[in-house]
């Protein structure tokens, strides 16, 4: 099966899903892309992000026939799967419920914190996932739009990062959820500054780790998995690619080769 895994974001912080995807699934072929021209999505509605999403999908079906598609952007997944799911016919992996399946299989999950973009926590997307996954807990959930800037200026330990992180998750070391879900690709860049501030107690469940679970359970099952010799992966960005790839390698964890811009 050649076919690639088409997988997306608004521009970077998908390369920490991607990181992910890799590590579990080598022998794949990951065709990503970052829609950098149009970054964020978590400022925008629901219209115009479903609206991005199914331009960008539209592309990776019809110009590169992907196999299945990994919506890598929590506020993409949280304002635009249902539609995505209407529309194609290959399987749309978004980033929601991994996470949820990761807080239903956990010993104690009766609090359960959510993290992400002002449009992922308006969406209410993860609460409504978590009342029908675990319809016992107690949800809270807070938009922390600045850690997407940090994370992008490489400010991943700085006292200032140290700062922020501290505001916006007090209310989680007051009342320590027994796990704070990193609903958007930027956060686990930052985890060691929410560990250091909220201390060992709860478990961080991140997007990535958990979706590229149910990515390589799916290709599994759908007999589409490929068993190359180490991971292939082309980058695809909608507008400069120097600066994807100096900001990318961040997130990534690994140098950026190759990166293409294309119009969608
Ligand atoms: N990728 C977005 C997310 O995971 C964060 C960056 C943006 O706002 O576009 O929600």
């Amino acid at each position: 099966m050649r076919r690639p895994v088409g997988v997306f974001d608004s521009g970077v912080g998908g390369l920490t899903v991607l990181k992910e995807l890799t590590r579990t699934l080598p022998g794949e072929h990951f065709l990503y892309v970052g829609d950098t021209a149009r970054v964020p999505y978590g400022t925008k509605s629901r219209e115009t992000v479903t609206r991005y999403s199914i331009e960008i999908a539209n592309h990776l079906i019809t110009r590169h026939d992907i196999k299945m598609l990994v919506v890598a952007c929590n506020t993409a997944s949280s304002l635009a799967l249902p539609v995505l799911r209407k529309i194609y016919k290959i399987p749309v992996v978004g980033m929601v419920d991994p996470c949820v399946r990761r807080a239903a299989s956990l010993p104690k999950r009766d609090n359960i914190g959510v993290i992400g973009t002002a449009a992922t926590v308006r969406s209410g997307a993860y609460e409504q996932a978590l009342r029908s996954g675990l319809p016992a807990s107690h949800v809270v959930s807070t938009p922390c739009p600045l850690f997407v800037s940090l994370a992008e200026e490489g400010w991943v330990e700085t006292p200032v990062t140290r700062a922020v992180v501290a505001e916006y998750l007090a209310p989680y070391r007051s009342d320590p959820p027994d796990a704070l879900i990193l609903g958007c690709t930027h956060y686990p860049v930052l985890k060691n500054s929410i560990r250091g501030f909220l201390g060992e107690g709860p478990v961080l469940i991140d997007s990535g780790e958990e979706a590229a679970r149910v990515v390589d359970v799916l290709l599994s099952e759908g007999g589409l998995k490929r068993e190359g010799s180490g991971p292939e992966v082309s980058f695809l960005v909608t507008d400069d690619p120097d600066h994807f790839r100096g900001v990318g390698e961040l997130f990534y964890g690994a140098e950026i080769g190759a990166v293409k811009k294309v119009s969608l």
